[in-house]
């Protein structure tokens, strides 16, 4: 045969690497760390293997393990010990992430992110805390609409300044809200800026869905929403432009890097942020996208390491600079 073309000749083991696109390191990588103010000791979480809820007195043990790995850094999660409407533990200075933070900032070399948000400390579950909103049609003559409870969005940034400059005050290295409020990532930017943290940057969850994919994080981190659902501030599955435009928003308010979540799922909308923006963009390979293989890997239908290792380089080469992923200590121990 006169073939021009041989692309199989750059397959052969030799010249591989020299030729791959796309390379992952563990200092990619970013591992999410569960700290829970309700237990002395740790606490498996059943549907996330590997992982567990640590107690406070544990988290400078459990993040020195990550290192060990070599991942350089961590995000950390809070269980409170007690949960109100307002969510009002996510701000206490003696609060669960802010205990961490002082322990694992001063005690270890981590590079510590801290996921804002209330979710997690509010006892209905949602993102901040709720108002009732009243539909149009409820206003006029006829049958009135039930008014729906949904998160008050001014009120919440409130709450986030708050959460974010006590963060900071306890040693976080950089802040991640999560929370989908407009206009959160401008009110935080200057509560740290007047706070004297100008040197804290934002990683925003800039495009977060409401995505299914979280379920088994809601359990680990006993924050699923008490009733109805988030999608009133939560992204649309459907919509890809609209990403390119919370991205946008973000950037004018000051966030310093971009995220993307789910990960998987969502490859085009990294990807379109990757070429629209010169911010890096970091994608969180969520906790239902962790489930899902260790399930069929149990099952003995999918080979583990082989299909996380696949999974964040397809995320990578989808252009996200930096990934969250449960599978951080695991791969990084690979690579
Ligand atoms: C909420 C938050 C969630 C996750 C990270 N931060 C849950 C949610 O929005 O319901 C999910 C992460 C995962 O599934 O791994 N602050």
């Amino acid at each position: 045969m006169d073939l021009t073309h041989r692309p199989r000749r750059l397959r052969q083991d030799r010249i591989r690497d020299l030729v791959s696109e796309t390379s992952l390191e563990p200092t990619d990588l970013i591992a999410p760390v569960f700290v829970d103010a309700t237990t002395n000791e740790r606490v498996p979480i059943e549907s996330m293997p590997g992982h567990e809820r640590v107690p406070i007195d544990d988290v400078v043990a459990r993040v020195e393990e990550v290192l060990e790995a070599g991942v350089e850094a961590v995000m950390l999660f809070g269980i409170p010990e007690s949960k109100d409407p307002d969510g009002t533990r996510a701000w206490a200075d003696d609060g669960v992430i802010q205990e961490a933070l002082r322990r694992v900032t001063s005690e270890t070399d981590a590079y510590v992110i801290t996921d804002v948000c209330l979710c997690e400390y509010t006892d209905h579950g949602h993102c901040g805390p709720l108002e009732e909103e009243l539909r149009g049609d409820a206003l006029e003559d006829g049958p009135a609409c039930e008014p729906t409870m949904t998160v008050d969005n001014d009120a919440t940034l409130t709450a986030l300044e708050k959460i974010a400059t006590s963060h900071a005050r306890a040693g976080a290295d950089m802040i991640a809200p999560s929370g989908m409020m407009d206009g959160m990532v401008g009110a935080i930017r200057s509560a740290l800026d007047e706070a004297g943290f100008e040197g804290v940057p934002i990683m925003s969850y800039a495009a977060k869905y409401e995505s299914a994919f979280y379920g088994p994080f809601r359990d680990a981190a006993d924050g699923a929403p008490s009733f109805g659902n988030r999608r009133h501030y939560q992204m649309d599955p459907a919509n890809a432009r609209e990403a390119l435009r919370e991205v946008r928003l973000d950037a004018d308010q000051g966030a310093d890097v971009m995220m993307v979540k789910p990960a998987l799922p969502y490859l085009d909308v990294i990807s379109a942020i990757r070429r629209e923006f010169d911010h890096p963009v970091a994608a969180y390979n969520v906790s239902g996208e962790y489930a899902m293989l260790h399930a069929a890997a149990e099952k003995g239908w999918l080979d583990l390491e082989a299909v996380a290792l696949e999974s964040l380089l397809s995320i990578k080469r989808a252009g996200a600079d930096l990934i969250l992923t449960y599978f951080a200590e695991d791969i990084a121990r690979q690579l």
